[in-house]
């Protein structure tokens, strides 16, 4: 007989039909975001799962569905599964390393050129009629070539974007909880510095670490006063890691100049203070969202969930 595996949230049909060559599938191509209750009880006689960060794997759940033996992420962040409950209930979690990090890198980079160049501000005023003739003094912006890129959080997804900085010919500061490798510093042009040396000489900061309590708030009210008032700060790790409270603050009160974010606390909602100011370019968490790469991801949960029922050695296991 089959094994059962349930998929949380809406896929390319071509992903159901890989996992219906080994499996037993049951969809949510609806894509409504399940409230627990109904994840439990989807999840309850299923020996697998494809999840997104929409769905919270934590101990709660697990305790319910006791068939579950892994639980695949579509995403490579995978703060939404609780891992110590996933090892205390010996269910095996994944998520999808490397396939997204050119295109988040890609993303970032849209993020920095539009909110140092106000390209939204801009497009909007444009397209509210407003734009009556050309001034020398309209939409200053900051200069991206030869500024000063800060990137805290240096794995693949911050060195892909160190690596992009050159062609701007930037200077690249980086700060990490560990030093990189001289030849991984060298191939990024990136130089070693403490967190506060970045934000007091970074005229754009960019963050790229996971969320974790550790990273919770990393950027506050503190950190935001470090910065350059004409400095801008770009986010698209995850929400939480910025203070979201104290930015809008900062922003509002002209510490900083501008940011530029994919993600947010409490996402999809978002403080209704950066609704409102124009100085914030806001995107709806979709820095991965090419459509191969979002077709990588899914199908490389894909891969995991059949490795982990078949072999119970998938890929990109996170708790081994
Ligand atoms: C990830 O993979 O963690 C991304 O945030 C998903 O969009």
């Amino acid at each position: 007989m089959k094994k059962a595996v349930f998929v949380s949230r809406e896929v390319f049909t071509e992903i159901l039909d890989f996992l219906a060559n080994h499996f037993e599938v049951q969809a949510n191509q609806a894509d409504r975001v399940l409230t627990p209750e109904e994840l439990a009880e989807a999840l309850a006689d299923k020996d697998g799962a494809m999840v997104s960060l929409t769905d919270k794997i934590d101990e709660n759940l697990l305790r319910r569905c006791t068939h579950l033996k892994a639980v695949c992420n579509i995403a490579v962040g995978y703060n939404n599964i609780d891992l110590a409950a996933c090892s205390a209930h010996g269910v095996l979690a994944t998520n999808t390393p490397g396939v997204l990090d050119d295109t988040t890198a890609d993303f970032t980079w849209a993020l920095i050129l539009a909110t140092a160049r106000r390209l939204n501000e801009a497009e909007r005023y444009l397209r509210d009629g407003k734009w009556d003739k050309w001034r020398l003094k309209q939409f200053l912006g900051l200069d991206v070539h030869h500024a000063t890129l800060g990137i805290i959080g240096m794995g693949r997804i911050g060195q892909a974007v160190a690596r992009r900085a050159s062609g701007f010919e930037m200077k690249v500061l980086y700060y990490n909880q560990h030093r990189l490798p001289l030849e991984i510093e060298s191939a990024c042009r990136a130089a070693y510095v403490t967190k506060e040396e970045l934000l007091k000489n970074a005229d754009i900061v960019t963050l790229h670490v996971p969320y974790s309590p550790g990273t919770h708030h990393l950027i506050g009210a503190k950190e935001l006063s470090w910065m350059k008032t004409s400095a801008i700060l770009i986010n698209a790790s995850r929400g939480g890691v910025v203070d979201d409270n104290a930015l809008v603050e900062a922003l509002a009160n002209g510490t900083i100049a501008g940011a530029g974010l994919d993600v947010f606390e409490g996402e999809p909602s978002v403080h209704p203070g950066l609704l409102k100011l124009t100085n914030a370019v806001l995107s709806p968490h979709i820095a991965s969202s090419s459509k191969k790469t979002r077709f990588r991801m899914a199908m490389r949960a894909a891969e995991n969930l059949v490795a982990a029922l078949t072999n119970g050695n998938p890929p990109d296991l996170l708790n081994p």
